[in-house]
């Protein structure tokens, strides 16, 4: 594939919420230029807003096309359709190329099936923040993918946030951490607000300052590299307002609650994993 340095010629497949997303990263990283950059979608209007949004090309269909001239290939359409979309593709793929799938709960091992060849390949689990580049992102890479293949797929996920290279058998308890857990942290925001509003606050303070607190409570614990109950214990005043709404969440289980969450959430990703290698079982025989 030439030196990684190199400006790459990439096909974003599914320039859905995540797929645009990471055209931004791309762009940013100066990975590729735009005119290297072709998209393809479901819907024509979804490939015109995204063409006119980007400065790239992109269409509706024509997922072999692209796949075919790229140097780097992202898959970011959803897990249901990741199978029809590689057995599409497969007979394209050819030496020198990456490929990076953002389909979570889909494992490195079914997309190795579906295309039957041996390529780099890349599972990333990013989650939505990447939008505005505060992304949470794991990668784990398949046997092929050198030293060269991973610092590339670094920038490209840097670009748009945080990255941590794992085993992939970690990708379903960060899928439940990280993927999901802008969910669970947008519930505590959301009742943070309706805490205040209760307490007679108006929509738009109770909003300005409950997003405020969990994003500087965050910052603080990134900045300091404290652990937090650390932290919690320096904001508690014996005998006084912290302690008091600290017991009334610990009565009702914050900490065992969220703990639960990712554990059930960890389940469920690895079952929906085992449907999806049982669906495709007899795939690439
Ligand atoms: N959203 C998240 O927080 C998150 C986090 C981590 C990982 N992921 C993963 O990222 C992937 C995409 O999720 P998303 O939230 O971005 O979904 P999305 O917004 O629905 O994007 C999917 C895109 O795929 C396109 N598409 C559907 N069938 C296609 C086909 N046959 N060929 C080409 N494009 C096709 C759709 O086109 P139209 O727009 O025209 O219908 C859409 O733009 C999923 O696999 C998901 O597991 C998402």
């Amino acid at each position: 594939m030439g030196s990684m340095s190199e400006k790459k010629r990439i096909a974003v497949i599914g320039a859905g919420n995540m797929g645009a997303a990471m055209i931004g990263g791309i762009l940013k990283a100066q990975v590729a230029e735009p005119g290297e950059v072709v998209a393809t979608t479901r819907s024509a209007e979804r490939a015109s807003e995204v063409a006119e949004r980007y400065g790239i090309r992109a269409r509706a269909g024509g997922n072999r096309e692209a796949a075919a001239e790229s140097d780097l290939i992202l898959l970011a359409v959803k897990p249901g359709v990741l199978g029809t979309v590689l057995e599409e593709i497969r007979d394209v793929l050819h030496e020198g190329q990456i490929l990076i799938s953002l389909a979570a709960v889909a494992p490195i091992r079914l997309i190795e099936r579906l295309i039957a060849r041996r390529m780099p390949v890349f599972r990333a689990m990013p989650n939505i923040p990447v939008v505005i580049e505060e992304g949470a992102t794991a990668v784990s890479a398949n046997g092929v993918a050198t030293a060269e293949h991973r610092a590339l797929v670094e920038r490209i996920f840097r670009a748009v946030g945080v990255v941590c290279f794992v085993d992939e058998e970690a990708m379903d308890a960060v899928t439940a951490l990280s993927g999901s857990g802008p969910a669970y942290v947008y519930m505590v925001i959301e009742a943070l607000i309706a805490g205040g509003l209760k307490m007679g606050l108006s929509h738009e303070v109770a909003t300005r300052l409950a997003e405020q607190t969990v994003l500087g409570a965050a910052r603080l614990v990134k900045e300091t590299g404290i652990h937090p109950a650390i932290l919690r214990d320096q904001v508690i005043t014996p005998g006084g307002v912290t302690i008091s709404a600290i017991h009334e969440l610990e009565r009702h289980g914050l900490r065992a609650m969220l703990i639960s969450a990712v554990e059930t959430a960890t389940n469920h990703a690895r079952s929906r994993s085992r449907a999806l290698l049982e669906q495709w079982k007899t795939a690439g025989d």
